[in-house]
């Protein structure tokens, strides 16, 4: 299958926790790691979170450094990545800075009902926001679905910024290339703060590892990078 390289990143605490229960979002990084993600993210075409990070973050997915944008442009790219939404249920806010902001648009992948039910969504957005459509990726959507209408759209490099749930999806289908993991040091310790993963069959087994390829420090802040079997799994 023609599918895009593609980068999970996630920042972790040291019991593997990707948040607390609070309302704010917990910083999890510092500002090394931030300026690195940032030039990870200018590398790349598109970036995906699950529908749960949209609710509980609001997230923008631009590229912060102007310097950056810039250097984007210069290469005759858009400023910002292709946005690309996981969603089941097809429902999301539809005036979250996701759709609202940017300069490549955005993507729904959903299946079953949530098709309608993302479309009449986005139906009422203002005519100055960035396109954004929906894609019937199965029902339940599959990341082969995803990552062949990304492919189909030039995107060559992923990153895949969460959720734990997305997590879980991405690193099942064995069709993750890279994954790079930011550990704060600290414990967050609460039971129902979300997981780096959710209990899934994840093929990166003690019989199939996956590979270290660098581990770094960048302040008090552990940087681990693993490469991944290509297409362990259809
Ligand atoms: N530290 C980090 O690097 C980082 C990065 C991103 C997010 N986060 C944190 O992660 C938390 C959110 O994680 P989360 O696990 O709740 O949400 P998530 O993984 O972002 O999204 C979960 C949603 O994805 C959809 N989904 C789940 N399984 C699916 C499947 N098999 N097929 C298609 N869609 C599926 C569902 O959407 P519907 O409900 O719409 O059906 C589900 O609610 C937040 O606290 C956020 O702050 C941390």
């Amino acid at each position: 299958m023609d599918r895009p390289y593609t980068i999970l990143s996630c920042a972790m605490s040291v019991d593997g926790r990707i948040d607390d229960t609070g309302p704010e979002r917990l910083r999890l990084s510092n500002e090394a790691d931030f300026a690195e993600i940032d030039e990870l993210r200018a590398e790349c075409d598109a970036i995906l979170v699950g529908a749960g990070t949209l609710r509980a973050d609001n997230p923008g997915l631009l590229v912060r450094s102007p310097l950056l944008r810039e250097r984007r442009r210069e290469r005759g790219r858009t400023a910002h990545l292709l946005k690309a939404l996981v969603t089941r249920s097809g429902e999301f806010d539809p005036a979250a800075r996701f759709f609202s902001t940017g300069d490549a648009g955005a993507v729904v992948y959903t299946g079953g009902a949530g098709v309608d039910t993302a479309r009449r969504a986005l139906a009422d957005r203002p005519a100055a926001d960035p396109p954004a459509e929906v894609v019937d990726a199965g029902d339940p959507p599959t990341v082969r679905a995803v990552l062949a209408d990304l492919a189909d759209r030039g995107v060559g490099r992923l990153l895949v910024e969460g959720g734990g749930h997305i997590h879980t999806l991405f690193l099942t289908s064995g069709l993750v290339d890279e994954l790079r993991l930011a550990v704060a040091p600290f414990l967050v310790g609460q039971e129902d703060a979300p997981r780096f993963v959710v209990p899934g069959a994840f093929p990166q087994t003690p019989d199939a590892p996956m590979r270290l390829v660098e581990a770094r420090a960048l302040g008090d802040v552990a940087v681990l990078r693993y490469r991944l079997d290509r297409g362990a799994r259809a």
